[in-house]
C-alpha cells in the first residue's frame, strides 16, 4: 500500500499503548491498530476518494453507463455487485490496488442466497429442517465456493419474518417465526462467515432487508410497511439483533417505506436501533437505487437530497444508484452535509475491508475453483439437506415409502424432467445442468430393481392448454402408483413475484384431478417457494411430500425420501392458509377479546371459513409415529431471573428410525400488554429407533421470557404461563408455571 509507512508505525504505536476497546465480535487489541491504519488512510482522501468508497457499481444491469477502469483508477468505486469471473474480479482488483493513488481494494458482493455452484434446497425449505448445524454447514460452501471466484460478501441470509405467502420473497427466509429466524440467522452468519473473516474459505454476511421488508401490505413486493414500534422490535428485528451479536459485517437496508420513513433514509433504525442500541461496528448497503428510490417514496425532491438522507441516516454502501458519488462531495463543500457523516461511513466501508483481509492479500487464484466448485462432499451435503427439508404432509394407508421392486410407476408434471426449475429463486451462479431431475433421481434409486418408469409431462406450469392430459390419464391408468410433481416454477416466487391466487399455477390442479379419476393410487411432489392453498390436493391425495424447491440434488434426495432410505422429519416454518382471505395467518398472533368459539355468532371469525390454517407452524409427518407423555415441570414456580426446567418423554411407536422436532411452545396469560397465544422458545430435533423412548429436557431461561412492555422497556414479567410441548403449534401436552 502507498501510504507513509514511519508514520504508521508510529501512530499504531502509540494507538497499541491506549489499548482501545471494540465493540465487535473480530475485535482484539490488533483492532486498535486498524483503527489507526483507517484514520491515516481517510485522513489522505478526497472528497471524491471518499465518496467512491461508498459507491458500489454492478457489472450487470448498472442503468448509467461508467467508464468502469477508469473511475476505478480515480479511486470513484470502492465495490461491485455481480462480478463473478475470477479474471476480471482480479483485473479490476489490480486497477483499484496498483493504479488508484491510495491502492484501496475493492470489495465484490454477490448474492449466494442458498449455494454459490453448489445449489441446496431455499431458505424456506432448508429452514423446515430445523437442523442449524446444516444450515450453517451449507452456508459455510456457499462461502468456500464463492470465495475461490473472488467473491468476498454474500447478500445473504434474509432474516425477514414473513407472515404473508403472497409474498413472493417468503422463499428467501427461514419463515414466520422469530426464534427460530434468529437461531438461523446466526448459525448462517457462522457458517458465512466462520471464525476469521480473512480466511480465504469465508465471506462477509449481509442481514437483509433492514427492517421489516417482509410486512408489505398485501404482500404485493415492494409495498409499504406499517408495523408499530413494539411488534417490530419483538417479531422483526429479532433475528437482525441475533445476526448482529453473532457478528455479521453488513447489513441491506430495505426498499420498503416503514410508517413513514423508508427504510433506507430511517435513521431510527439506521443508527438508533442498529448502531447505537446494538453497538453494530460494519457497514450498511442499500438496496438496489434504494437511494434514490426515496425521491418516488416523495421524502425528498430529488436525489441529491436522496443521498443526503441515506448518508445522515446510516446507510453506508451506495448500491447502483450512484448517488453519492454524484452528489456527496458537492454537498459537503457547500456545508450541507457533515464531512465528519462521511468519514463514519467512509470508515465503516474500510473497516470491513480489513477485517476480510482484502488490503493484504486482494487477488484470489483463480485455478483454485476448479477443484472447490461442486465438489463431491458438497454434493453430498446438498443432498443431505434435501432429505432433511421434505415435509411430508400426508400418508395415508402409509403409501409412502414406496416399494422399489414395484412394478410400474407413471411420472407426470412440469417439474419430473426439469433442471432448472428445481433451482429455486436467487441460483445466479448455477448451471441447470448440474442439477438432477426427479426422473434421474428415480432411475438412478432403482436401477437394480425391476420398475418401469412412464414418464410424460401432463402441463406447463402456465396456460391453459389440456393437450397433455390425455397420454398423462392413459399412463396413470396403466400403471402401479403415480407420481405427480407439481408445484410452482422457479418464476413463481422470489423477488417481484407476488401471487394473489395460492393455487397451483395453471392447469395443474385440473391435470391432477383428472389422474386421480383413474383410481391409480398417487404420491404428490409439491414443489413450490411458499404455503400453497393446497385444500383439494390434501383432501384427495393420499400421499404428498412437499419437496420445496431443492436445488441440484433434488432427484436424488427426493427419490431417498421416496424409497424409504431417508425417514422425512421436516416441519413446515410458516403457516399453510386454507384461502389467501384469511392472510395474514400466523401461529402467534393475538387472542383477541372475542376469540372463536363454536357456534358463537359475534366472535372474531369468518362466515365462510374456520379461522385455523389448512397446515399449522412446525407440522410434519414421518415413516413412523411419535407419542409425547410425561410432561414434567420441574418447579413451577420459578423466580425471576431464573430459569423454568421441563422434560417430556417422546417415544418412536413405529417400525422405523427417525427424526422428530420437539416443539415447545409458551403463553404468557397476562401481560402489561396483550401477548400471543403461542410463542416457540425451544426445540429439539431428537432421532429415536423403533420402540426407543427418550427424555426431552429443555431449560427455558426467564430472560427468554422477555418482551417489549407498556412502557416499551425490554423485560419479563411476573404471573402465570401456559406451555405446551408437542409435534407442531397446534397439539402438545400442556402444562403450566408461574414467574414471581
Ligand atoms: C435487490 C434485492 O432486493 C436484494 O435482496 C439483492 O441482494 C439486490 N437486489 C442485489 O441483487
Amino acid at each position: 500500500m502507498k501510504y507513509c509507512k514511519i508514520l504508521l508505525v508510529c501512530t499504531v504505536l502509540i494507538a497499541l499503548q491506549l489499548g482501545c476497546q471494540s465493540k465487535s465480535k473480530y475485535s482484539s487489541d490488533l483492532d486498535t491498530v486498524l483503527e489507526v491504519k483507517i484514520d491515516h488512510l481517510i485522513s489522505q482522501m478526497t472528497l471524491d476518494e471518499k465518496a467512491g468508497q461508498l459507491n458500489q457499481l454492478s457489472h450487470e444491469w448498472q442503468a448509467d453507463p461508467v467508464d468502469v477502469e477508469s473511475e476505478i483508477k480515480k479511486g470513484h468505486i470502492g465495490s461491485f455487485l455481480f462480478v463473478k469471473d475470477v479474471h476480471l474480479r482480479n483485473h479490476y482488483q489490480r486497477l483499484a490496488v496498483s493504479e488508484s493513488r491510495l491502492g484501496i481494494p475493492l470489495i465484490f458482493g454477490y448474492d449466494v442466497i442458498h449455494g454459490y455452484r453448489t445449489i441446496f434446497p431455499i431458505p424456506l425449505g432448508e429452514s423446515a429442517s430445523w437442523d442449524l448445524d446444516l444450515m450453517e454447514q451449507t452456508a459455510s460452501i456457499a462461502a468456500k465456493e464463492a470465495r475461490t471466484v473472488g467473491i468476498d460478501w454474500t447478500f445473504s441470509p434474509m432474516v425477514d419474518i414473513a407472515r404473508d405467502p403472497r409474498w413472493g420473497r417468503i422463499a428467501e427466509g427461514a419463515g414466520e417465526d422469530p426464534y427460530l429466524g434468529a437461531l438461523i440467522a446466526k448459525a448462517k452468519v457462522r457458517g458465512y462467515q466462520g471464525d476469521d473473516l480473512a480466511a480465504p474459505d469465508t465471506m462477509a454476511a449481509c442481514l437483509k432487508h433492514f427492517a421489516a421488508y417482509g410486512a408489505a401490505q398485501a404482500g404485493r413486493e415492494y409495498h409499504s410497511t406499517e408495523v408499530p414500534v413494539r411488534t417490530l422490535r419483538d417479531v422483526y428485528l429479532v433475528p437482525f439483533k441475533a445476526g448482529v451479536e453473532e457478528g455479521a459485517a453488513t447489513l441491506m437496508s430495505g426498499f420498503n417505506d416503514l410508517d413513514g420513513v423508508p427504510a433506507t433514509g430511517n435513521r431510527f433504525l439506521l443508527t438508533e436501533i442498529l448502531r447505537d442500541e446494538w453497538g453494530f461496528d460494519g457497514f450498511v448497503v442499500s438496496d438496489w437505487e434504494s437511494i434514490e428510490e426515496m425521491v418516488d417514496h416523495g421524502i425528498v425532491k430529488n436525489e441529491s437530497e436522496a443521498g443526503s438522507l441515506a448518508l445522515t441516516a446510516g446507510v453506508d454502501l451506495d448500491m447502483a444508484s450512484q448517488s453519492y458519488i454524484w452528489n456527496v462531495p458537492r454537498l459537503v463543500e457547500e456545508g450541507k452535509l457533515s464531512e465528519d457523516v462521511l468519514d463514519e461511513a467512509v470508515r465503516r466501508v474500510l473497516r470491513i475491508k480489513f477485517r476480510l483481509g482484502l488490503f493484504d492479500n486482494p487477488y484470489v487464484d483463480p485455478d483454485q475453483k476448479e477443484k472447490v466448485l461442486l465438489a463431491d462432499e458438497h454434493r453430498a451435503v446438498a443432498r443431505q439437506s434435501v432429505r432433511e427439508s421434505v415435509v411430508l404432509l400426508k400418508n395415508e394407508g402409509d403409501l409412502l415409502p414406496l416399494e422399489k421392486n414395484t412394478g410400474s410407476i407413471a411420472l407426470i408434471g412440469p417439474l419430473a424432467d426439469n433442471q432448472p426449475d428445481l433451482l429455486g429463486t436467487w441460483s445466479v451462479a448455477a448451471d441447470a445442468s448440474d442439477t438432477v431431475t426427479v426422473i434421474q433421481g428415480l432411475k438412478k434409486a432403482l436401477e437394480n430393481n425391476h420398475c418401469d418408469i412412464r414418464y410424460t409431462k401432463g402441463c406447463d406450469f402456465d396456460g391453459i392448454s389440456t393437450e397433455g392430459f390425455a397420454e398423462a390419464v392413459w399412463i396413470a391408468g396403466q400403471s402401479d402408483v403415480v407420481i405427480m410433481a407439481l408445484g410452482e416454477g422457479e418464476r413463481h416466487n422470489g423477488e417481484a413475484h407476488s401471487r394473489t391466487d395460492l393455487n397451483l399455477p395453471g392447469v395443474q390442479l385440473q391435470l391432477l384431478k383428472e389422474i386421480q379419476k383413474t383410481g391409480t393410487p398417487i404420491v404428490m411432489l409439491l414443489f413450490t417457494g411458499r404455503p400453497l392453498t393446497i385444500n383439494w390436493e390434501l383432501e384427495n391425495i393420499p400421499a404428498i411430500l412437499l419437496t420445496w424447491h431443492p436445488g441440484i440434488e433434488g432427484g436424488n434426495g427426493i427419490a431417498d425420501v421416496l424409497f424409504g432410505d431417508y425417514n422425512p422429519g421436516g416441519k413446515i416454518t410458516a403457516t399453510f392458509p386454507r384461502s389467501a382471505g384469511q392472510i395474514p395467518i400466523y401461529y402467534n398472533m393475538k387472542n383477541t377479546g372475542r376469540p372463536f368459539i363454536q357456534d358463537v355468532r359475534y366472535q372474531s371469525r369468518y362466515i365462510d371459513s374456520p379461522n385455523t390454517p389448512l397446515l399449522p407452524f412446525g407440522y410434519g409427518l414421518s415413516y413412523t409415529t411419535f407419542t409425547y407423555d410425561n410432561l414434567k415441570i420441574e418447579d413451577d414456580q420459578v423466580e425471576i431471573p431464573g430459569v423454568v426446567k421441563l422434560s417430556v418423554d417422546v417415544t418412536n411407536t413405529g417400525n422405523v428410525a427417525g427424526h422428530e422436532v420437539v416443539q415447545l411452545y409458551v403463553r404468557d396469560l397476562v401481560g402489561s400488554v396483550t401477548r400471543p397465544v403461542k410463542e416457540l422458545k425451544g426445540f429439539q430435533r431428537v432421532y429415536l429407533n423403533p420402540g426407543e423412548q427418550k427424555t426431552v429436557h429443555f431449560e427455558l431461561p426467564t430472560s427468554d421470557l422477555m418482551f417489549h412492555d407498556i412502557n416499551m422497556e425490554y423485560s419479563v414479567e411476573t404471573g402465570g404461563f401456559k406451555v405446551w410441548v408437542g409435534p407442531n403449534s397446534a397439539e402438545g401436552l400442556e402444562g403450566s408455571f408461574e414467574l414471581f
